[in-house]
């Protein structure tokens, strides 16, 4: 029997939601992870286990939805309105989110959200063990999923497993705080491959490792018990050649003029975020004003885009944040719009793949300025995006991107008037200096693209395989 390869993460790459008129409906993802393993879980007997986005289906709904998503190669995990609430919108984005992110207080410990966290990641087991045969090759996403390969290797103990972290992994400081974390590592240890966006990211997993389970690494690879894991850096990119044909394509030029005075009239300055306390959406409004306040010039010439993606929005963190960000908004375009002129332009909404790519074609300026985050794909779509390479990027030293877009204005996301500055030092940079340092980027970014991920972190998985075939641990 050939292995068949089991893609496994929290979301499905199709959303599946309720609606009064159509019934259930399917709308595919079209994110990053998505896109890049596209062509891998449609192949053959390989498939995607996720959560359909959804809860409280019925069996009739169960039943439906599960034939439909098998056509496409995909099994869902059905989730209760209880598992979406101490799981998802519990341990996953109350606990380890806000500790991941360095917000250690936002982050709750609770002990119920912590078994209801053990039981979905059963869950995801089961599913999984429905399915597999015990040598496939099963790559695991993602930090609602941290115990499912030690679950998975007690279960399935020839299996290959691959798991990859899309977020931040914290310092051992920070680490440290969680009073599972014992059982944390201990779950991720269950694989063969770990990755992580950034080289400290590594680092800060293998010293907690060391640290609190004791295994010592060389080279990056521990012995576990009888077994090698190896853990290395694996920087995520997007499909390149998406965005670059987008940007020039009939479709994004009719929607640049579509919208009009909003891009033509003044310079733009993008701003695209999930709604989230970790992208520094807040500490960029306020040097948005110290800007136009200092540099009293550009009011009536520069406007900020400020697009917001709806997130989480039964999190209370989440929905301070968007009545600050409405604050915040609301207080700067009062004090500052004109009849002819508003500051900002807020939009909390999603926009069409089209809708994104006309905004990165015709912005000057992406303001990318997160507080924390694993890697960023916004600041590479912008840099995709710019096939006149006209354009410049700011971008937050604490994006895992800014160890690759060197290129871009660096800045401390902490310190508003670097902020400030630098958005000056964008709007007056020379084309012929926009040129080169975009033209920089964008050979790492077309080179490092999310098919290349793919490949090197399948291979990377395969070659750890060998090893231990060699030295007898299989
Ligand atoms: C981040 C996480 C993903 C998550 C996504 C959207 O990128 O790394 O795992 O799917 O945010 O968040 P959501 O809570 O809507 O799945």
């Amino acid at each position: 029997m050939t292995k068949k390869t089991i893609i496994v993460s929290n979301r499905l790459p199709v959303t599946v939601s309720r609606n009064a008129d159509q019934g259930i409906t399917f709308k595919p993802s079209s994110g990053g992870l998505a896109t890049g393993l596209s062509t891998t879980y449609k192949q053959g007997g390989n498939l995607w286990i996720g959560w359909p986005g959804t809860s409280g289906h019925s069996d009739e709904e169960k039943e439906h939805i599960t034939k439909k998503l098998k056509k496409d190669n995909m099994a869902p995990v059905f989730l209760t309105r209880e598992d979406v609430d101490k799981f998802y919108e519990g341990y996953s984005n109350k606990t380890l989110w806000p500790l991941f992110h360095y917000f250690t207080e936002y982050a709750i410990y609770e002990m119920d959200l912590w078994e209801s966290y053990i039981h979905v990641n059963e869950l995801f087991r089961d599913a999984i063990l429905a399915v597999a045969e015990p040598e496939d090759k099963i790559w695991v996403h993602d930090y609602q999923l941290l115990l499912l390969p030690g679950m998975l290797r007690e279960a399935l103990p020839n299996a290959t497993i691959g798991f990859f972290q899309h977020i931040p992994f914290p310092s051992y400081e920070i680490f440290r705080l969680l009073p599972w974390r014992k059982e944390t590592l201990e779950g991720m240890l269950g694989s063969d491959l770990i990755g992580f966006h950034t080289y400290d990211d590594m680092r800060h997993f293998l010293s907690s490792v060391n640290r609190i389970v004791g295994y010592d690494s060389s080279l990056g690879h521990l012995k576990v018990k009888n077994r090698l894991v190896s853990v290395d850096a694996f920087p995520m990119g997007i499909d390149y050649d998406k965005f670059e044909q987008a940007a020039d394509s009939e479709k994004t030029k009719q929607k640049v003029i579509a919208y009009g005075d909003l891009l033509s009239k003044n310079k733009s300055i993008l701003s695209i975020d999930r709604l989230d306390y970790s992208k520094g959406i807040k500490h960029r409004l306020i040097a948005f004003d110290k800007f136009l306040s200092k540099y009293p010039e550009y009011q009536g010439q520069v406007s900020l885009i400020l697009l917001v993606v709806p997130s989480r929005d039964q999190v209370d963190q989440y929905q301070h944040l968007k009545e600050e960000i409405d604050t915040l908004v609301g207080k700067i375009n009062g004090k500052y719009t004109r009849m002819n002129w508003s500051p900002i332009h807020y939009f909390y909404r999603s926009f069409s793949f089209e809708g994104l790519s006309a905004l990165y074609k015709a912005s000057s300026v992406a303001l990318v300025t997160p507080l924390r985050d694993g890697m960023n794909l916004v600041c590479k779509e912008f840099v995709a995006s710019k096939t006149d390479q006209q354009g410049v990027l700011i971008l937050s030293e604490m994006a895992g991107a800014a160890k690759e877009l060197s290129e871009s204005i660096l800045i401390n996301p902490n310190d508003e008037n670097q902020i400030v500055e630098a958005l000056y030092t964008a709007l007056t940079m020379p084309e012929e200096e926009q040129r080169s340092r975009m033209k920089e980027m964008q050979k790492k970014v077309r080179r490092y693209n999310v098919h290349r991920w793919v490949e090197i972190f399948m291979n990377q998985l395969d070659n750890i395989i060998e090893r231990q075939t060699a030295m007898n641990m299989r």
